[in-house]
């Protein structure tokens, strides 16, 4: 079997973000959208929001699942039989940081990574972004899956 993994911190997941995951889905058997928790990291969306939308929004794709990992992404691959990590590339600001991963990845476990070229509409877009531009009421409605949206807007809400 095939078996991808898509990982990230989907604090929350961008239509970037799932063009990425259906590209993935339709080149494996398997693809695994792993959440990464990182404890330096602060998040808007609890662990448990950040899979619940990833599963919603994947639900048309059946070889999809979601899961969680707190540690190296390599030792996630290892112990779930993954061999290939799917990232995408936005620009070439994406690039440096990233070849760097893959090579360090590679290196540590022989774990190999396949860059998909995101679509050029969506190169500017991140989860940073969309959260500052909500945050000011700028509407990111076009820019997230519909579920998303509405998690974020009531999110944002619930902050002082
Ligand atoms: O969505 P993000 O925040 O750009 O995702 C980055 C992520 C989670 C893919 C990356 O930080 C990662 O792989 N973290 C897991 C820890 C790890 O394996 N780091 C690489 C060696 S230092």
């Amino acid at each position: 079997m095939r078996r991808a993994v898509c990982p990230g911190s989907y604090d929350p997941a961008t239509n970037g973000h799932l063009d990425i995951i259906e590209r993935a889905a339709s080149q494996f058997d398997e693809v695994v959208v792993a959440v990464l928790i990182n404890k330096t990291k602060s998040y808007l969306f609890e662990v448990s929001d950040r899979m619940a939308m990833l599963k919603e929004i994947t639900e048309h794709l059946p070889n999809i699942r979601v899961d969680s990992w707190h540690g190296l992404l390599v030792d996630y691959c290892t112990v779930n039989g993954i061999a290939t990590i799917v990232k995408g590339l936005r620009a070439v600001s994406d690039f440096d940081y990233e070849l760097q991963m893959a090579q360090l990845n590679y290196q540590l476990s022989g774990v190999d990574t396949m860059f998909l070229p995101s679509k050029p509409h969506y190169s500017y877009l991140s989860s940073s972004v969309v959260k500052e531009v909500a945050t000011y009421g700028g509407n990111v409605g076009h820019l997230l899956p519909a579920t998303v949206h509405q998690r974020l807007i009531a999110r944002l809400s619930e902050r002082p």
